[in-house]
């Protein structure tokens, strides 16, 4: 390499924008901590004409992202498109094959295709680095890959969808209902127009699939996370669970048991003590457990131009560096072997909180309650307030650790009797 590192871009939204002003602002330190220039040399987007508050003349442009991929001149491919198929997958496979070390942020088309594209990478002797596809500014990747190097890690769970967490936070602040608060998130920009990605979970489960494949060392396998957004938050499961001592929140938990590995992306009650039930707004939080670090949490801004340019140009500097950890924290050939697709709900047993949406009329509590018991479930709290004869009215239950099989059982049981008007809300609480 020569005492330049020549970056080519593809994709110049905010992150793109972000990391054209990062290295130009941070030159000198990055040269002296890179041992190299870092040049951009060549961009690609959409539309050349359109404003994006910098001046990209000096850049070659292309239209076309794979040709830019396999141009002469470039030794690192930026991808910063997006999507799991389509140009971001031709240009990443295009880089690679031409020899370029690729950096992306591209969590969707990690979790697709993570481990075809590090073996491919393997075979090129490319770099494929991604710390700005988990959580972006905070460097997750590097923490468990690299600084959990030598533990045997048990579980990695976090906040990994800043949107999510605003919404959440914000329903706990206002009473709100989720239709409310999304409206306000998308006029305030921190939700999307089209805002499944994010509150159907699907983001934070591809971000999960890339910490659970380093953390046990498995091929990325996003269709083994069990996903669960938080559209059926309710503000009254807010508003209980505060008063029971939990707040709710969105966790990505990837979990080691005796059959196997558990990936999970769902909304949990965690207790007000654990540092991570504390973490609100926009932020991240990323949780590991290792046999000998013991806990580490890693907090910060996991979106936006800045915190996820800072990642791309970490991974950037890397390269500079000749560092080139394998992709996923072991070569693809030694990956462990998937685990059965049955193994995606943890069998371990955990405590729960039920919402039962009840008529208001004698016996209806009893009847629930023998389900249950039929079920070897056992009662922590049981709240109901008010009465309003034949009404629906909500009754708040905590359960002991339970199996998940069985309180599946005892809740299509319950959710068929006449008495019960809604489908139960059933939400994991974390141990404390
Ligand atoms: N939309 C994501 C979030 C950031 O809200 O955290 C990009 O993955």
């Amino acid at each position: 390499m020569s005492q330049k590192l020549s970056i080519a871009i593809a994709g110049l939204g905010t992150v793109g924008v972000g990391l054209i002003e990062l290295l130009h602002q941070e030159r000198d330190l990055i040269r002296a901590r890179a041992g190299v220039d870092i040049t951009v040399t060549a961009v690609s987007a959409r539309d050349k004409t359109r404003d994006r508050g910098i001046d990209v003349s000096g850049y070659q442009w292309f239209d076309d992202a794979a040709t830019m991929a396999a141009a002469p001149g470039i030794d690192v491919v930026v991808e910063l498109i997006g999507g799991h198929e389509g140009i971001a997958k031709d240009v990443v496979e295009t880089a690679i094959k031409a020899g370029r070390h690729v950096v992306t942020a591209n969590k969707a088309l990690l979790a697709h295709h993570g481990t075809a594209l590090a073996k491919l990478a393997e075979e090129h002797k490319a770099n494929l680095a991604y710390e700005a596809a988990v959580a972006g500014g905070i460097p997750a990747i590097k923490g468990l890959r690299e600084g959990l190097a030598a533990n045997e890690v048990t579980e990695v769970f976090g906040i990994l969808n800043g949107t999510c967490n605003y919404m959440l936070t914000e329903m706990a602040a206002t009473g709100a209902p989720f239709d409310e608060i999304l409206a306000d998130a998308q006029a305030l920009g921190y939700a999307e127009a089209e805002p499944s990605t994010d509150v159907d979970g699907y983001d934070a489960a591809h971000k999960l699939a890339l910490l659970a494949a380093i953390a046990f060392a498995r091929p990325v396998d996003f269709d083994a996370v069990h996903v669960d957004g938080i559209r059926h938050i309710s503000p009254l499961d807010i508003h209980y669970a505060d008063e029971l001592g939990y707040k709710i929140k969105l966790l990505g938990q990837a979990k080691r048991h005796a059959g196997g590995v558990s990936q999970t992306v769902r909304p949990q009650l965690i207790p007000k003590s654990l540092p991570v039930a504390n973490i609100d707004g926009v932020l991240n939080a990323v949780v590991m457990r290792g046999s000998f670090v013991d806990e580490v949490l890693l907090v910060g801004r996991g979106a936006g131009g800045g915190p996820t340019a800072s990642a791309v140009a970490a991974d950037l500097i890397d390269i500079a560096r000749g560092i080139a950890p394998p992709i996923f924290g072991i070569t693809t050939g030694h990956m462990q072997a998937e685990s059965p697709a049955n193994d995606t709900v943890p069998e371990s047993k955990q405590a729960y909180y039920l919402r039962v949406s009840v008529k208001d009329e004698p016996g209806v509590f009893a009847d629930i309650a023998a389900t249950l018991r039929d079920h070897a479930i056992s009662l922590e709290t049981v709240v109901q307030r008010g009465h309003e004869p034949g009404q629906n009215v909500p009754v708040i239950l905590t359960t002991h650790p339970s199996s998940e099989t069985a309180m599946r059982s005892a809740l299509a049981t319950i959710d068929a009797m006449d008495t019960v008007l809604a489908p139960t809300q059933l939400l994991p609480i974390m141990p404390a």
